[in-house]
């Protein structure tokens, strides 16, 4: 059985309302999900408000500004995260990368401020179908997160998160089936045993990309996936818990 960090992680996009925050508040309050955490990703705008009320969850960001403070209107620090009660930070989703067009380069800065912050960054990576069908999977994963770690140096991932989404198979319903999933998480940790052994073996290593109540229990029974990064069935508060209570513990 793995010892490392199992987690839950709900990113809420650009979704959610009031009353999705109280629904969930209150659905949280009562699952009992052993040692792993969960960990909610609302819109910057309901940070705060969760915040004041975590019980049975952590609180993380969605992205984060490169800026620690200053003249750039619309932006959020690492450290207003901070003060709102967040932990963690996504960096580097697909759609980041995708629709704002952040480079490796961009996510290497946000990865230093959050980690000066104490915050733990939840760094996403993952190809897409075309590339998978070019067998250029791990060439890809490999590059995304080498950018990273030469940048930041691999001392930084000492409380991160990978996330490995398949970009194909995020808000698609096709979810990669756990041996492939599973195959590329071992990849991953390879990969950073090569920096460092001890924080590669210790890092929870995320899948997304389709969660749902429905597969969650067999993809985290896999040697190396710690857990998930839930998109669209983080909306549904039943689902969401169901999927929080799935981790069976990696035997
Ligand atoms: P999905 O999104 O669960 O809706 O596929 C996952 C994500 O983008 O983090």
């Amino acid at each position: 059985m793995s010892s490392r960090p199992q987690l839950a992680v709900a990113n809420w996009k650009l979704n959610g309302d009031n009353a999705l925050v109280e629904t969930m508040l209150s659905a949280l309050k009562q699952i009992d999900v052993g040692n792993a955490e969960v960990v909610v990703c609302p819109s910057f705008a309901y940070l705060a408000l969760m915040g004041q009320q975590q019980k049975g969850f952590t609180l993380g960001g969605q992205n984060v500004s490169a800026h620690r403070k200053g003249a750039y209107t619309g932006e959020v620090s690492a450290q207003m995260l901070k003060d709102c009660g967040a932990q963690y930070v996504i960096l580097g989703h697909s759609e980041r990368r995708s629709i704002f067009a952040e480079t490796d380069a961009l996510i290497a800065e946000k990865f230093n401020v959050v980690v000066e912050q104490g915050l733990k960054p939840i760094l996403c990576v993952g190809e897409t179908e075309r590339q998978r069908n070019d067998n250029q999977t791990e060439a890809v994963i490999s590059a995304q997160i080498l950018a990273i770690v030469e940048t930041v140096g691999i001392k930084a991932f000492e409380n991160a998160v990978v996330a490995y989404e398949p970009v194909w198979a995020i808000g698609t319903g096709k979810t990669a089936t756990a041996q492939m999933a599973q195959d590329v998480h071992q990849f991953i940790r390879k990969l950073l045993s090569v920096y460092d052994e001890t924080i590669a073996q210790a890092m929870p290593i995320l899948y997304g990309g389709s969660v749902n109540a429905g597969n969650s229990v067999q993809l985290f029974a896999q040697k190396d996936i710690d857990g998930g990064l839930v998109g669209g069935a983080s909306l549904k508060p039943e689902e969401f818990t169901a999927i929080c209570q799935s981790f069976t513990g990696n035997a």
